[in-house]
């Protein structure tokens, strides 16, 4: 049984390892390079899945054991597997309010832990006019003038996050507009108590995820690289 495993393992194994060296030119190239690692890897995993379970499909104890008897080379493959799809990116403002309340690193926290990856990050003071193109939809609104006067009061740290439902999900770790009907456990639930100081922005939606990273990054200070934890993040079993 003990032999079976073995053999198993390292047929696996070598599997991985020339998926691996057939992959190892195009790996260091981004997204596309990215997809093909994750479709090779999941071609590889059945025959690991496989292994320790035994007729019935229950797992077996020596599960454990074979995994440590995996060779470096074969988690080296799994570092490498990103998710393949094309990840949606969101706008997320630390405003004046948050950033003289020390709320930073709290507010940052709360996106990386859920799992979400920072692609972009600055801090910028924008103009009146830079606010008022930034709230441009709400120009018709009581608030607007008082709005963009806050927002261009101090610095702003502006932000790109990218991950899956990124734009949804953003939202609902924000809360609702008004902190006193946000929910507890959300950012401006936690965190904020009035509507005209409710700390932080997010994109509410695709399009002006997509026109505020514009105006607020150029293309070159957006980065793209493969997160060692998107493995942990991602996976479909
Ligand atoms: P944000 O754009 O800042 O993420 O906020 P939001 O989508 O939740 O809400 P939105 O309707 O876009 O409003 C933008 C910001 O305007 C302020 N506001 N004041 N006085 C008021 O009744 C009022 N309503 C909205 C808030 O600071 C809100 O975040
Ligand atoms: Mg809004």
């Amino acid at each position: 049984m003990s032999s079976q495993i073995f053999r198993s393992v390292s047929r696996a194994t070598r599997s991985i390892i020339s998926s691996a060296s057939k992959q190892k030119s195009s790996l260091l190239s981004g997204r596309s390079a990215s997809a093909a690692a994750a479709i090779s890897y999941k071609g590889v995993l059945p025959a690991l899945a496989s292994f320790g379970r035994d007729s019935s499909g229950n797992t077996s104890s020596t599960w454990i054991a074979g995994a440590f008897m995996l060779p470096a080379a074969a988690y080296m493959v799994q570092d490498q597997e990103a998710h393949a799809a094309e990840m949606e990116r969101t706008f997320i403002a630390i405003k004046p309010d948050g950033v003289q309340r020390g709320l930073i690193s709290e507010i940052i926290s709360r996106f990386e832990r859920k799992g979400f990856k920072l692609v972009a990050i600055k801090l910028v003071i924008p103009s009146k006019s830079f606010a008022q193109q930034h709230y441009h939809d709400l120009k018709e609104r009581p608030f607007f003038n008082g709005l963009c006067d806050f927002l261009s009061s101090g610095p702003v740290l502006a932000m790109v996050w990218e991950g899956e439902g990124v734009i949804k999900y953003g939202r609902k770790l924000i809360g609702a507009t008004d902190p006193q009907k946000s929910e507890p456990g959300t950012i401006r639930g936690d965190l904020a108590v009035g509507v005209g100081r409710n700390i932080i922005h997010g994109s509410d939606g695709p399009e002006t995820a997509k026109d505020e990273i514009s105006l607020w990054f150029k293309p070159e200070e957006l980065t793209s690289y493969i997160s060692n934890q998107e493995k942990w993040v991602y996976g479909v079993n």
